[in-house]
């Protein structure tokens, strides 16, 4: 499903170029559990951003479901952006002066989906992370964990093909992080394509396969 050849980015230019990513392929399935290791600064970011259509990479190729990613214009790339990858980070991105329910319809107003079918499917998602009780309640009323159930509900809600996590247990608890690790497995096994990074090793476990990344290059595939 989403196929990356020769993938490369440079920030910057003349002296002060950096070169995030070097000549990178990776061939991801529908369905499958990705977790992406690697020192701070080695380019996980940048490929998650690569994938998530909110960077264009300087050179390479970058297919999803067979169609040229990086051949979309603006507004087709907004949709695709829209209809199959959802990001969850580490600092959860909630917007403060919106409630849980309110967070959470955001994609969904975004998609212009019906007003009964947003109502539904938030209240589901809130269902599935078990937070119906805080629908009400802002985002700084809550804890760490609980905000990145928010988060993951969110995700949930906007039912895109694909997860983009970003080490989204940095911020908890080692609970939590676990917690959050299971809505990630029982998401996958529901069918969503996740991948994530992550700089704890037990954590990167939870995935079927463990790429690790030095200086912008894979170094490393495991197969479990
Ligand atoms: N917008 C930018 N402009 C210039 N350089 C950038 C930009 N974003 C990232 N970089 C550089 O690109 C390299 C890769 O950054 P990236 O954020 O992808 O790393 P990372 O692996 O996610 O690191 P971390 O684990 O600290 O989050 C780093 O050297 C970083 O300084
Ligand atoms: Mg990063």
């Amino acid at each position: 499903m989403i196929e990356l050849s020769n993938i490369s980015v440079d920030y910057g230019n003349g002296t002060n170029q950096i070169s995030a990513l070097k000549h990178i392929s990776a061939h991801i399935e529908k369905g499958e559990f990705v977790s992406i290791m690697g020192r701070s600064g080695c380019g996980k970011t940048t490929l998650l951003n690569v994938i998530g259509g909110i960077i264009k990479p300087t050179s390479g190729q970058y297919m999803f479901d067979c169609k040229n990613v990086l051949a979309f214009q603006n507004k087709q790339l907004a949709s695709f952006r829209n209809k199959n990858v959802s990001f969850i980070v580490q600092n959860f991105a909630l917007v403060n002066e919106l409630t849980v329910y309110q967070n959470v319809m955001l994609p969904l107003i975004y998609a212009r989906l019906k007003k009964n079918e947003s109502k539904h499917r938030v209240d589901e998602a809130l269902k599935a992370v078990d937070i119906v009780q805080y629908g009400d309640k802002f985002p700084p009323q809550l804890s760490g964990g609980e905000r990145q159930r928010v988060a993951i509900a969110r995700s949930i809600a906007a039912d895109t093909q694909v997860i983009l996590a970003d080490e989204p247990t940095g911020a908890l608890d080692e609970q939590n992080g676990r917690m959050v690790m299971e809505l990630f497995r029982e998401l996958n096994h529901s069918g969503k394509t996740i991948v994530m990074v992550t700089h704890d090793g037990e954590l990167a476990k939870y995935g079927s396969r463990i790429l690790t990344m030095k200086d912008g290059e894979f170094i490393h595939i495991s197969e479990r």
